[in-house]
């Protein structure tokens, strides 16, 4: 298991390796490549992260991107994306390793009549250690972007496992030694902010905050995203989520909600958009009754339903 794994007597730490890229603008335009529009700020933080090895925290509303930035970094950068998806009760044995109890028992039965050691020997070899994401980050021997997804939702033991892993990107297992990554991965950890992370985990990473994008940048990821819409209509509905979004409601629509709703017009037919395809159509982009009637009402009063 050690074999491709490598120990840096000196520092005790992976080398760093070469700089994934070149310049921020390098970052944006490698990301637009793979049809994820980020703006200065989102690349910003993205080149740091690889010039510092520091893993990146990744907040804001629901549906902004934060999980299709780790996607798209793993794209650009022709790495493997290995996916934490965290939720309450999480534990070590799902996020680290554990070991494969019903083949050691099998084993164990096979060997009856061996020593205590030789079978403890045996059955804490490698082909009965079940990797599981962390773990199989650090070892990858490809490059890798580890995405821990809704940080947020795992309580906070296991938030501190993942701080020890983020801090040494090692793992020790007891039975087998300590397995080093040969190259530290980019990470990605994300959170709806459910509830405040730990000071030493937020010390840990680069924070980045990802909100709606501007009107320019909407207008963008919708044309990008939705195949056969016009500029116009692009435009059209970027500028009615943006009013929308001002309004006082329960849920903002979010970009994916954007992308379907503009998903939606184009199916529908619609080259422009007019009261009524709005109020026909809004229930794809608000979730909530009172929002739907609000919103409808407000667009009818608008330039909109003139
Ligand atoms: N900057 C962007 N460029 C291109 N597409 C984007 C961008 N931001 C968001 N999207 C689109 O929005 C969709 C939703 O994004 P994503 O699932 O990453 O949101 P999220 O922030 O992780 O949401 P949640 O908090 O609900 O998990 C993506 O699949 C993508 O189609
Ligand atoms: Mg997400």
């Amino acid at each position: 298991m050690t074999s491709d794994t490598t120990i840096d007597r000196d520092t005790g730490f992976p080398p760093p390796g070469e700089p994934r890229f070149d310049s921020i603008a390098a970052v944006r335009s490698g990301l637009a490549g793979v049809d994820y529009l980020a703006d200065e700020g989102i690349a910003g933080i993205v080149y740091l992260a690889d010039r510092l090895a520091k893993p990146v925290l990744v907040e804001g509303p629901a549906g902004t991107g934060k999980t299709e930035l780790a996607k798209s970094v793993a794209r650009m950068t022709g790495s493997r994306l290995i996916r934490l998806q965290c939720y309450e009760g999480l534990d070590e044995s799902k996020a680290l390793y554990e070991w494969n109890y019903k083949k050691q028992l099998l084993r164990i039965q096979a060997d009856a009549g061996q020593s205590w050691e030789q079978l403890e020997e045996d059955i804490f070899a490698e082909e009965f250690l079940l990797a599981r994401p962390l773990l199989e980050a650090i070892r990858s021997p490809d490059p890798v972007v580890l995405l821990v997804d809704e940080v947020d939702r795992v309580e906070l033991e296991t938030e501190a496992l993942l701080l020890e892993v983020l801090s040494e990107y090692q793992v020790s297992i007891p039975e087998l030694g300590t397995v080093r990554a040969t190259r530290i991965p980019m990470v990605f950890l994300t959170s709806n902010n459910t509830r405040e992370l730990s000071e030493a985990l937020k010390r840990r990473c680069l924070y980045l905050h990802v909100d709606y994008p501007d009107l320019d940048r909407e207008r963008a990821i919708i044309s990008t995203r939705v195949p056969g819409i016009s500029a116009e209509l692009a435009d059209q509905v970027a500028r009615i989520v943006r009013s929308i979004r001002s309004m006082d409601l329960k849920k903002h629509p979010s970009v994916s909600e954007t992308i379907d709703w503009a998903r939606t017009l184009v199916v529908l037919g619609v080259e422009s958009i007019g009261a009524e395809q709005a109020r026909d159509t809004l229930n794809i982009l608000l979730k909530y009754r009172t929002d739907i009637e609000r919103a409808s009402k407000e667009l009818v009063g608008s330039d909109l339903g003139a």
